[in-house]
């Protein structure tokens, strides 16, 4: 299997529905460890993705992948918008000029996203943050020989969960010191529906 502009499309009309669908959850997550915009600001940044992806006739996933970078940079706002974009643009970069992406590439790109996201925040496994969910993840995907849409959603999942034990070192999250330990990273449980829905487009197009 490839995957193709189609399953990068529903990827992301996918990771929309599931994020509108709990923007009030995110929110809440947020106000217990951090500035409570978390939703807003995710609700926003992937609603305008959608709307942006829908203007156009995409040949690449390359450049579906750049077009939901630049419009979650501009839009989600808050350290997660820079975040999520990074790691978009980072995966459009590297697997530049395909029209469909075997899974060797799509490895790659999704390294080269996790990579890009450390380097822009600064930040690495452990600190409580999305790198929590999208490293586990990256791991998974290597050793597995081939697009799995239950390892990728499963993986996600134990991994948001898990970060409820972990104590804050980065983002607003980490001026509770242990007070942030008993709750769910934000950026970690989105990170979970975006990997839930790359799960969900891989599906469809089987
Ligand atoms: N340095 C970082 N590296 C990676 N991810 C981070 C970093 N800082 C914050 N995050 C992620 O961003 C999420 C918060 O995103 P949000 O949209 O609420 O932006 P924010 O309120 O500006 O962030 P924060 O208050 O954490 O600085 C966190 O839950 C975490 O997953
Ligand atoms: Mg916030």
């Amino acid at each position: 299997m490839k995957f193709d502009v189609n399953h990068a499309l529903t990827w992301i009309t996918k990771a929309n529905e599931k994020i509108q669908d709990n923007k009030d959850y995110l929110t809440s997550l947020d106000q217990a460890i951090g500035d409570g915009d978390h939703g807003i600001n995710m609700s926003r940044g992937f609603k305008e993705t959608v709307a942006k992806l829908s203007e156009n006739d995409y040949v690449t996933v390359s450049d579906v992948w750049k077009d939901a970078a630049m419009t979650l940079m501009s839009k989600v706002g808050g350290a997660s918008g820079p975040l999520f974009g990074t790691a978009f643009l980072k995966m459009s970069m590297a697997s530049k000029g395909e029209e469909a992406i075997d899974y060797p590439i799509f490895i790659k790109a999704v390294e080269e996203a996790v990579e890009g996201v450390k380097q822009r925040g600064k930040a690495t496994e452990g600190e409580k943050t999305m790198i929590d969910v999208w490293s586990p993840v990256v791991k998974k995907l290597q050793e597995a020989s081939d697009f799995n849409a239950e390892l990728i959603r499963d993986t996600a999942k134990t991994a948001m969960e898990a970060t409820s034990d972990l104590v804050a070192t980065k983002g607003r999250a980490a001026y509770l010191k242990e007070r942030s330990k008993g709750h769910l990273d934000p950026g970690s449980v989105s990170s979970y529906y975006i990997f839930d829905a790359l799960a969900d487009s891989l599906e469809e197009g089987a």
